[in-house]
């Protein structure tokens, strides 16, 4: 049985005298819940690249265990990279989609939802709390409008996406890498932009905010020189936070600090014309 059903019995027995849990040790790829999000769907295995997310261990609440048992049947996703997904499947209607990678704990996630009933949020991360926690907003309020993948939205992207199929995309507060030798784990790169835009509608648009003042010069250059975007901001430069963008808890940490936050909004290009072969002259 899993250790998390055992978590909302009570505490996990002990040894007498020991004090040595007993707890449940999980073999290599048993998930952590049965029936809730499967242990690294993608697998580390499926290939070697640098990563742009640190696996994390971290608690899981109670109330966050439930959601995760009881939701992710309905509205999880396991980014296996087994399959095109049908989004008009996935989400029971043919609203637009707009993906959001790294939603955290996913609280401005569930506040964007209710904002906008018609439009369908694919939310992916891979942290297990956080996906615990935006279940539980999404069930508390209703929100049918959200579902929530877990595992690297670089496989989601590249594997289950088709062409064209994503009306939006948002990355709020990426991890910034600060160290220089780092930055090669940035997600915003050149090599991701031409994915995504390989994923995205013309005239879809990319919103990313960051609080990393170099990560914000970075995103602004490999955008404005990607020509499959141009900057929705008539005059160039960052945008003005848009209303609809609530203030993240990532976000929030950075103002505690004193950090500038950045807002950027580029638009999709439309597909350029296939080159044709010029006819011979003479
Ligand atoms: C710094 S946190 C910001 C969370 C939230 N957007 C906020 O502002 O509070 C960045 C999040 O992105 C997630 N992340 C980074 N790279 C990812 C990837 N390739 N696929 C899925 N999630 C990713 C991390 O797990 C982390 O939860």
């Amino acid at each position: 049985m899993s250790d998390l059903r055992n978590a909302s019995e009570g505490p996990h027995p002990t040894t007498p005298g020991i004090g040595l849990s007993l707890r449940h040790t999980r073999a290599k790829g048993e998930p952590r819940f049965p029936d809730g999000p499967k242990a690294d769907p993608a697998g580390s295995h499926f290939e070697r690249r640098i990563r742009s997310f640190q696996p994390r261990r971290s608690r899981v609440t109670a109330g966050q265990a439930d959601a995760l048992q009881r939701l992710w049947p309905k509205w999880g996703l396991d980014i296996d990279g087994q399959r095109v997904l049908d989004l008009t499947e996935l989400f029971g209607n043919d609203n637009p989609v707009v993906l959001e990678i790294g939603f955290g704990m996913g609280e401005a996630t569930a506040q964007m939802a209710a904002a906008a009933p018609d439009t369908n949020i694919l939310a992916v991360d891979v942290h297990t709390p956080g996906q615990g926690n935006l279940l539980g907003l999404a069930d508390r309020e209703g929100l049918s409008n959200i579902r929530v993948g877990n595992g690297d939205a670089i496989i989601l992207l590249r594997e289950m996406l088709a062409p064209d199929s994503l009306d939006g995309l948002r990355v709020y507060f990426p991890d910034p890498w600060p160290k220089k030798r780092h930055h090669k784990r940035r997600l915003i790169q050149p090599e991701f932009l031409t994915l995504a835009a390989s994923r995205l509608r013309p005239g879809a648009v990319v919103h990313c905010a960051t609080d990393w003042e170099p990560y914000a010069e970075q995103m602004l250059e490999v955008l404005t020189a990607h020509p499959d975007f141009e900057n929705a901001v008539p005059d160039g430069g960052f945008a003005p936070r848009p209303a609809e963008r609530p203030l993240t808890r990532f976000e929030g940490q950075g103002l505690d600090k004193g950090h500038v936050v950045n807002d950027l909004l580029f638009r999709r290009v439309p597909h350029r014309e296939p080159h044709k072969e010029q006819p011979p002259t003479g």
